[in-house]
C-alpha cells in the first residue's frame, strides 16, 4: 500500500476513542436538554442509580453481618463511612439522604443502631427506645408497623438493604413504657 492511501486509511479509521467522544457529547447535550427542561442534570430522577457509592456496592459490595457495635460506627459521624440504620435486624444504606439521617439531621437518632422499638412507638425523646426489644408492646402492633418501615426502605429509590445485624440476647429490664400520640393529627406517615 502506497504512503498516501496508509493516510487515507488513518484519517478514516473509527476507534473507540471516537466512539467514547460521541457519547460522551450525547451525555453532555443530554445533560443540557436536562437541565433546560427541568433546572436538574438527571431530569428530575434523584436516585440511587445517579449514585456512585450505590453503583460501586452494587459492583463490588457485599452484604454485611453487623453486631451493635460494628453497626454503631456507621451512624454518620465518620464521613468516610456510609449511614446504616437497623429495624429488628435488617440493614439500610440512608446515606443518600445525609441531611436526615446524618448526626445533625432531624431523624440521626435513628443511625448506627437497630432502634426497632421506635419505629413502632415514635418516642425519640427516650434513648432507651432505640433498641430491637420489644417487651412490652403490643407485638401485633409493633411488628406491623416494623414491617411496614422495612417495606418503606426497601420500596425506596434512595435506600438499600445491605444486611443484617446480629443481635445479642435481650437480657435487664424492658424499656419503661413511653405514652405517646404517635401521629397527632397525622393519618399516614411518611
Ligand atoms: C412512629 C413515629 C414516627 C416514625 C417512626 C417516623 C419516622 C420517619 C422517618 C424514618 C423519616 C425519614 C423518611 C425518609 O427517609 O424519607 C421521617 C420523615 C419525616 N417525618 Fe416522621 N416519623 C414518625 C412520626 C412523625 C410525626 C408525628 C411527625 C410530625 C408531627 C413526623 C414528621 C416527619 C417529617 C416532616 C418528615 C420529613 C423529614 C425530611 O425529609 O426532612 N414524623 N419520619
Amino acid at each position: 500500500m502506497s504512503k498516501g492511501h496508509r493516510k487515507v486509511d488513518e484519517e478514516e479509521s473509527f476507534g473507540l476513542s471516537d466512539i467514547a467522544r460521541i457519547i460522551a457529547g450525547l451525555l453532555l447535550v443530554n445533560c443540557i436538554l436536562s437541565y433546560a427542561f427541568t433546572s436538574s442534570t438527571t431530569w428530575g430522577y434523584e436516585g440511587r442509580w445517579i449514585d456512585p457509592h450505590y453503583v460501586n456496592w452494587k459492583l463490588t459490595g457485599n452484604y454485611v453481618n453487623l453486631t451493635l457495635e460494628q453497626l454503631s460506627q456507621y451512624d454518620g459521624s465518620n464521613s468516610r463511612l456510609p449511614i446504616y440504620i437497623g429495624i429488628n435486624g435488617k440493614v439500610y444504606d440512608v446515606t443518600r439522604s445525609s441531611s436526615v439521617y446524618g448526626p445533625k439531621g432531624p431523624y440521626g437518632f435513628f443511625s448506627g443502631k437497630d432502634g426497632a422499638r421506635a419505629f413502632s412507638t415514635g418516642c425519640f425523646n427516650k434513648p432507651d427506645e432505640f433498641t430491637y426489644d420489644l417487651r412490652g408492646l403490643d407485638l401485633e402492633v409493633a411488628l406491623k408497623d416494623i414491617a411496614n418501615w422495612q417495606k418503606f426502605f426497601e420500596n425506596s429509590d434512595k435506600y438499600w438493604y445491605v444486611g443484617t445485624v446480629i443481635h445479642e440476647p435481650i437480657t435487664g429490664d424492658p424499656p419503661a413504657p413511653c405514652h405517646h400520640v404517635k401521629f397527632p393529627g397525622y393519618k399516614k406517615h411518611p
